[in-house]
């Protein structure tokens, strides 16, 4: 199979492009340099010759704040970007597999999001995925559209830039050994490695539709740092906020978790608890020290 990974120096990408060849798939991996999915043309040409089976696309604009500073951006990559993905693999016969996001919601559930629920973004970020979804649906038949929340991996998130959720809070436990965190804010972290096998898995099939993709189970932000330093067995005054006491220049959900429901009706859910793939992460990226990994 012959599989186009765009965005492939991203966080997930990178472990997309090493899942793909480890399974001894022919990968095209693809960086902003070779494509610019807001661009028909550029697509059109990036894809068109290499006689593709199926594309993975992880490029967005989802630094959230600077997709509410500039819509037009946001909508250029998030949603025409998409449609211009969708149009293209239709035209040659390949399948799309396009990532979205839990911000699609609003957050005023509850219990976990089922692929079903009324989508409605509280922000630029959100809308401009949901009308991306919107064109990959109706666009290419042969389509996965894998929605996702919370991630970490190995390799960095260029578009937030820095260290990624994990990395933070041991740096700040390191560093300052007194860390305040939200506990009214709720998600599934979820490992870029795991995604990545369960895009692989997806793949692999015709099972074509709309996906939850995270791992299982659900936290606040304080709970996942806290298994953080009880897994890395690091010591630090951890404290309770709330999210007001951190005022966010743009709305976010409070709960995003997502069911993997579709994913288990087909049988192909791969995840397992949160928790599973935190340890897996701390010991792959050697953040975790050997006594605790043998824990
Ligand atoms: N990170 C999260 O917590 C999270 C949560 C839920 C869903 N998601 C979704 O997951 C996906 C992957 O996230 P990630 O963390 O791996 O992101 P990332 O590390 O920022 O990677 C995104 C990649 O897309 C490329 N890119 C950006 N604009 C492009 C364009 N117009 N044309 C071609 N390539 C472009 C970036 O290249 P440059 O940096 O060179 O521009 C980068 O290689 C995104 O679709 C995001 O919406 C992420």
């Amino acid at each position: 199979m012959k599989v186009a990974i765009i965005g492939s120096n991203g966080q997930l990408g990178s472990d997309l492009v090493r899942a793909f060849a480890e399974n001894k798939d022919e990968v095209c991996p693809l960086t902003h340099a070779n494509i610019d999915i807001s661009n028909y043309e550029s697509v059109r040409s990036a894809l068109e010759k290499e006689n593709l089976s199926v594309v993975v696309n992880t490029a967005a604009m989802h630094h959230v704040d600077n997709c509410e500073r500039d819509p037009a951006a946001a909508y250029s990559v998030n949603s025409i970007g998409a449609r211009n993905l969708a149009l293209v693999t239709r035209d040659i016969g390949a399948t799309l597999i396009h990532v979205s996001t839990d911000y699609v919601f609003d957050g005023k559930k509850t219990v976990p999001y089922l692929e079903e629920d009324a989508a409605l973004p509280l922000n630029v970020y959100g809308n401009s995925k949901l009308a991306g979804e919107s064109y990959v649906r109706t666009m290419n038949p042969r389509h996965f559209v894998v929605r996702t929340s919370a991630l970490y991996g190995i390799h960095q998130c260029r578009a937030k830039g820095g260290r990624n959720f994990v990395e933070l809070m041991l740096e700040l436990a390191r560093t300052r050994g007194k860390v305040r965190v939200v506990n009214d804010e709720f998600v599934s972290p979820t490992s870029t490695w795991i995604l990545a096998q369960q895009i692989l898995r997806l793949s692999q099939t015709d099972q074509f539709g709309l996906y939850h993709a995270t791992s299982e189970g659900s936290c606040s932000w304080y709970e996942f740092a806290r298994e953080i330093f009880d897994v890395a067995g690091v010591k630090v005054e951890l404290e309770v906020a709330a999210a007001g006491d951190f005022p966010m220049k743009t709305p976010r959900p409070r709960y995003s978790v997502l069911e993997n429901r579709r994913l288990k009706e087909v049988g192909l859910n791969l995840f397992g608890p949160w928790q599973n793939g935190l340890r897996q992460y701390l010991t792959d990226s050697e953040l975790l020290p050997a006594a605790a990994a043998e824990a």
